[in-house]
């Protein structure tokens, strides 16, 4: 891939845009600094000046929770930001939101990826300000190689936040509670996180290897025989609605990230 926009630049270097950072740093034709309150481990330039970030950068990632958001778009409407892309992942945020500061001209792209973009996994969602723009067509490439990307309108920003942002954190809520179960064996920790991973990563195997030919409905019968055990558990997730209450997980998630946008628009 031919990147003409080479020079990344972090707008606060922590969870996400260290993930971005791990998930990209092969790129050889990339390069890579950062801006934050305090200097970190990571062998990239730091620049305690958010100027002068500006000035090394072609892509500007606004890296910042959504509460300091609007402080450092503050910053940035007075940096020269002519011919330089903004990509925002900040839960909650409008591309609207972002060019109230910087002008409907600068070139915004809003993603919503989740942290394992940093192993080439996410799943991210993708909307801009400019969808023919070449700029905006690159990112989307370079998206590309951190996992999947869809393009999505802005509207369903919320529900894929909740389900593929906040996902990782609620499937690993579910696997704590097969760990807490384990407990009664008495096996060290590390070890009991050892055997999850291998039931998480066999699950996931088999899913990945039939999804094509079979439903998840049908998968789960595959596991599961008449008057057996895997049938006495589903049947008590079904009388329970254990699947309706976790629904109410993302149902919540999915209402804070539209309230974090109706509190900041
Ligand atoms: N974490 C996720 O899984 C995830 C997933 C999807 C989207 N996002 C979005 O990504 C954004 C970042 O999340 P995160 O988890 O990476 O947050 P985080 O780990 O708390 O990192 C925030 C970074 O912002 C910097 N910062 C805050 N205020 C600053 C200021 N005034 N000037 C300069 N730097 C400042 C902090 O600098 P210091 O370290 O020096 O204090 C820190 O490096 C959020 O808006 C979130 O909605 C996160």
């Amino acid at each position: 891939m031919n990147m003409k926009q080479k020079r990344q630049g972090f707008i606060g270097f922590g969870n996400l845009t260290k993930a971005v950072y791990r998930g990209l740093k092969e790129e050889r034709e990339l390069s890579f600094s950062y801006f934050a309150r305090s200097k970190k481990e990571e062998p990239i330039p730091f620049y305690e000046k958010l100027d002068d970030l500006v000035a090394v950068s072609d892509v500007l990632w606004l890296g910042v929770k959504p509460q300091d958001l609007g402080g450092i778009l503050e910053q940035l409407k007075y940096c020269p930001l002519h011919g330089k892309t903004i990509v925002s992942p900040v839960a909650g945020k409008s591309i609207s939101y972002i060019e109230r500061y910087l002008g409907k001209d600068q070139l915004i792209i809003r993603i919503m990826p989740n942290l394992a973009m940093a192993y080439k996994k996410s799943v991210t969602s993708f909307t801009s300000n400019r969808p023919d723009d070449e700029k905006a067509k690159e990112i989307y490439m370079l998206l590309g190689k951190l996992g999947k990307v869809v393009e999505l309108e802005e509207e369903g920003f919320d529900l894929f936040t909740s389900v593929f942002g906040s996902g990782p954190a609620f499937i690993l809520a579910f696997i704590q509670i097969f760990k807490d179960k384990m407990q009664e064996f008495n096996l060290p920790g590390p070890l009991l996180d050892e055997l999850l991973l291998e039931l998480t990563q066999g699950t996931t195997l088999y899913f990945a290897q039939n999804q094509k030919d079979y439903s998840i409905e049908e998968l789960i019968r595959n596991i599961t025989s008449k008057g057996g055990t895997t049938q006495a558990g589903l049947e008590y997730f079904r009388n329970q609605q254990i699947g309706k209450h976790f629904e109410g997980v993302l149902d919540a998630a999915r209402r804070r990230s539209e309230e974090m946008r109706k509190n900041g628009d």
